[in-house]
């Protein structure tokens, strides 16, 4: 059985996509590991013909979105509405295709999170615990997650949150972290007593082993499996599903004031939320029914929450299924280092759309043929450039156009009249009818790089047919074998449109406008009949163009200077050095000295040479700050710094008498020191 028969089974397929936080725009990492795979899985199934509901949205609640606020002096909802609309639209530009795209602070979200935990409570599905947590008294808050943060016990990591170290990915509790402190006022924490509601998914452990290491050791991915192995192999904790926080999802308990739902809890019913809104009364057969396949795409940082929580807050309501699929991603680097938002060292979808403005499939290419599904991948700017012009341009679009262009050339843009075949136009026929079923395939097991590349093959099968038959010479000679070259490399082209779709589908818009092909269903894929003689071919127009250097150096280099700017921000003051005695700064002999003239050291790149007025009758200084003073002359008559009993050493030939004092400015550009009124040369600095 392939596993597109067993997938006929299934009457519809609910996606659901991980709900970005609204904390900050999209970048190319959220882009590879969730929303290009979901949105082929999504654009394939509806090509098959079969029911979808893709869901995506923002996640409003949790933490970072409150700290961030505070941070910039304006309301969660602010710093949420403002994210919202970015990602929304730039979702929407990169054809990512949502049946609904909505947010976790909706009215419908927080009334369908509220009423879930609401059915668990009076069913007695948690467990109601007092504790002493970590509470800041200037602040008067309870620090949940990441109000608290202090050193990983596990790493060594200063900068720990309450509940994760991103620096070794270990899940935390607060009272884990060493030297904790409280991110609001920086104090440390005290103990105060709360209440809080868990799930115990220690009584779920049985059912989880049997669900996810039994029944799905097969379809699960492998990473996604491991995790999931390692987790219920350590023993599953109870989990707290309620915080001492103002913003999120009220716990709709009268003894539960100022408690909110956790982010973990509320974020993913809101893909049912937004499957209310989007459907209204029909809404259940997409999460009750056991004929929808549920399918889950998000990032391996997701995999716990997805495989082990969600499922067990679904099986506690009693009423849902199960996920059948969770396919997580692993990481997307960016030019060998870890894609960071803080430290800004992304390439931001909003950014992307503007600067590269009609090349949305070139990277939902790039991204898709890079994706790292079973390890973590790096995106260069070079492998951007070079996918788009020795691929997209050379192989794709070279097929594409040539065919196009030599049917207008020969036949005024009709379709051909196609004859006898060869064996090897026999074959070539034979081979066609395989490619929607090995690229299906290919997503139906969530192998997309396989898939796309699969795609790529019947473009290079159809550029070797006509390196092979060579149509442009066969013309002069053969024009009925031309014909029957030409209809059968136009019948390629239309499968191409069909197939490239859940890739490109920009690309595959373009095709059918100018092929004129009615919209198709993967059915009609495979088929050498897809285009009637006779049928008209509009004008040709390049499907993919050339990206030059330029490009590239100039992305490259905003990247530099986004990297340079970090380490500016994360300047910090050179620590003091060990404490020397009144005796022993006397010994040190600072004076200040007249320039009389400066010049550069002949054949050394970096020096000045300084005539100083001493009062003593004057004395030569050599100092390394030539990259800084491009016009030494300009100094003449600037009173500086120095050190007058240094001992003296030759720089280049040049004997060096002392030392001119400069400051380093924190992106290492030296400045000097001098007077801040005039005074007479050679007097003392004390
Ligand atoms: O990791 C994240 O970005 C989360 N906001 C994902 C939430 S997925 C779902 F549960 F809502
Ligand atoms: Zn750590």
């Amino acid at each position: 059985m392939t596993y597109t028969e067993k997938d006929k089974q299934y009457k519809r397929y609910t996606i659901t996509s991980a709900l970005p936080y609204a904390n900050g725009p999209v970048h190319i990492g959220h882009l590879a590991g969730v929303y290009v795979p979901a949105d082929v899985y999504a654009r394939y199934l509806r090509a098959q013909g079969e029911q979808v509901l893709f869901i995506g949205g923002s996640d409003e609640h949790g933490v970072p979105i409150t700290i961030k606020a505070r941070k910039e002096g304006v309301s969660p909802q602010d710093i949420v509405d403002r994210y919202h609309k970015i990602i929304k639209e730039s979702f929407a530009e990169l054809g990512i295709s949502f049946d609904i795209y909505s947010r976790t602070s909706s009215a419908e979200h927080h009334k369908t999170a509220a009423a879930f935990f609401e059915k668990l409570y009076k069913e007695g599905k948690f467990v109601e615990k007092t504790s002493m947590q970590y509470y800041d008294e200037e602040a008067h808050q309870f620090l949940a997650d990441r109000y608290i943060t202090g050193t990983c016990p596990h790493c060594g990591n200063e900068h720990a949150y309450g509940d994760q170290c991103e620096a070794c990915g270990t899940s935390l509790n607060a009272t884990d972290l060493i030297n904790p402190r409280s991110a609001l006022s920086g104090n440390p924490p005290v103990m105060k007593e709360t209440k809080h509601w868990y799930l115990p998914l220690d009584k779920d452990e049985e059912w989880l082993r049997q669900w996810i290491l039994e029944s799905h050791k097969n379809d699960w991915k492998v990473n996604v499996y491991g995790q999931c192995k390692s987790w219920i192999d350590a023993g599953l904790q109870p989990r707290a599903v309620t915080r001492d926080l103002d913003w999120g999802v009220k716990v709709p308990l009268p003894e539960a004031e100022g408690k909110v739902l956790y982010v973990w809890f509320d974020a993913p019913i809101g893909y049912i939320s937004f499957t209310k809104e989007l459907k209204g009364d029909d809404w259940e057969k997409w999460w009750k029914d056991n004929d929808t396949k549920l399918v889950h795409f998000i990032g391996k940082d997701n995999i716990v929450f997805h495989c082990i929580i969600f499922p067990s807050m679904l099986k506690a309501e009693g009423s849902y299924i199960l996920p059948q699929n969770v396919p997580a991603n692993e990481f997307l680097n960016l030019e060998g280092d870890k894609i960071s938002t803080s430290r800004n060292w992304a390439v931001w979808l909003h950014e992307y759309l503007k600067e590269f403005p009609g090349k949305q499939d070139v990277l939902r290419y790039t991204l898709c043929s890079n994706a790292p599904e079973t390890k973590d991948n790096d995106f260069t700017w070079k492998d951007f450039q070079l996918k788009n012009n020795s691929e997209l341009v050379a192989i794709l679009g070279n097929f594409v156009n040539r065919t196009l262009v030599l049917t207008h050339k020969f036949y005024g843009g009709k379709v051909p009249a196609r004859k006898a075949l060869t064996p090897a136009e026999e074959e070539v026929i034979r081979e066609l009818a395989t490619f929607p079923e090995r690229v299906g395939r290919s997503i139906e097991l969530y192998r997309f790089r396989e898939a796309l590349g699969e795609m790529m093959n019947l473009a290079r099968l159809g550029n070797k047919y006509l390196t092979d038959t060579e149509p442009w010479k066969l013309v002069k000679t053969d024009p009925e074998r031309t014909a029957t070259v030409m209809n059968l490399a136009l019948q390629i082209c239309a499968n191409l449109a069909v197939l490239c779709a859940p890739f490109l589908p920009f690309t595959a818009d373009k095709m059918h406008r100018i092929m004129n092909l009615p919209a198709m269903g993967w059915q009609h894929a495979g088929s050498a009949d897809l285009l009637m003689e006779g049928h008209t071919i509009d004008q040709p127009e390049l499907l993919f163009e050339q990206i030059d250097d330029a490009a590239i150096e100039a992305q490259v280099n905003k990247l530099q200077e986004s990297k340079r700017q970090n380490e500016l921000n994360a300047w910090q003051p050179a620590a003091v050095k060990p404490t020397v005695s009144f005796d022993d700064f006397g010994k040190v002999d600072i004076r200040v000295g007249t320039v009389l003239e400066c010049s550069k050291v002949p054949k050394a790149d970096k020096l000045l040479q300084f005539k100083i007025d001493d009062g003593m009758g004057g004395r030569t200084i050599v100092s390394g700050i030539a990259k800084y003073y491009t016009e030494p002359e300009k100094l003449v008559g600037r009173q500086v710094c120095f050190i007058a009993n240094f001992a003296p050493r030759k720089l280049k030939g040049v004997e060096s008498q002392g030392m001119i004092l400069s400051a380093e400015d924190k992106d290492g550009r030296l400045v000097l020191v001098s007077p801040s009124d005039l005074v007479t040369s050679g007097v003392n600095v004390g």
